[in-house]
């Protein structure tokens, strides 16, 4: 069985203080739905404050991002090496960071490289536009993503990866993908992961679903065979409903 996982990802919301006050509140009442990993995702600056605020709890930490060089001139980025002791995870390759910020399968690659090497667990994201979806091309897309975020990843490193199933045209934007259209294209990437490491490590991974999850939905796509979670954005900023979206995993993969 595997562990679902909600991760938030907070984005460019909260500062320091807010974020601070907002896990203070929330990790009490997380505190009974372990069956379910718990991850929120501040921006950078609040991420001292958030870690230590949940020292000692099992809800992680995670960064939205992570640059590939230990150190050097690359004005505005963080390293692997500066997130150590702050975070378990970073997301890599989420969508906004392929759009607006130039991440290309290549860096990708190389900044999960540089998050293993450092003891950091990536949750890479990979989706389709809209265009790519109406297409028809989205399996053979999202399978291009992942062999490219996975050139040169040892077996041994996939227990400490998680991947994230976005669809584009579903982030921030209220219109989600079916549960059953989601659980076919992560169906399909533990088919290109059993293709590339062999049945048995395709089928220990976790794959989330994530593009405009909330509590209204949340049962409909964690109710399906493949998809183990879910990296939530706004839905993951009010306290209420982020512990519903933990709840409701819980109960529809039958752990509570
Ligand atoms: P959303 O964002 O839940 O607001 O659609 C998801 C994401 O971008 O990770």
């Amino acid at each position: 069985m595997r562990t679902p996982i909600i991760a938030g990802n907070w984005k460019m919301y909260k500062t320091p203080a807010e974020a601070v006050a907002f896990v203070n509140a929330i990790k009490d009442r997380l505190a009974d739905l372990k069956a379910a990993e718990r991850v929120v995702c501040p921006p950078y600056v609040a991420l001292p404050g958030v870690q230590a605020a949940l020292a000692g709890t099992d809800i992680y930490v995670g960064a939205q991002d992570v640059h590939w060089e230990k150190e050097g001139a690359y004005t505005s980025q963080i390293s692997a090496p500066m997130l150590v002791g702050l975070v378990k995870y970073v997301i890599i390759g989420h969508s906004e960071t392929r759009e607006y910020l130039g991440v290309t399968d290549e860096m990708v690659n190389k900044k999960v490289k540089a998050a293993l090497a450092h003891g950091l667990h990536p949750i890479i994201a990979v989706g389709e536009s809209l265009a790519i979806n109406e297409a028809g091309q989205t399996k053979e897309f999202v399978d291009r993503q992942i062999r490219a975020a996975f050139a040169g990843i040892p077996a041994d490193a996939l227990s400490n990866i998680v991947i994230a199933y976005e669809p584009i045209w579903a982030i921030g934007t209220g219109k989600s993908a079916t549960g059953e259209q989601a659980n076919a294209i992560i169906g399909s990437i533990r088919a290109t992961l059993a293709e590339l490491y062999g049945q048995a490590h395709a089928e220990a991974m976790r794959i989330q679903y994530g593009g405009s999850v909330k509590p209204a939905n949340m049962a409909e796509f964690m109710s399906q065979p493949h998809i183990d979670g879910a990296l939530v954005g706004g839905a993951s900023l009010q306290e209420d409903s982020f512990v519903e979206l933990v709840r409701i995993a819980i109960e529809a993969k039958g752990l509570g």
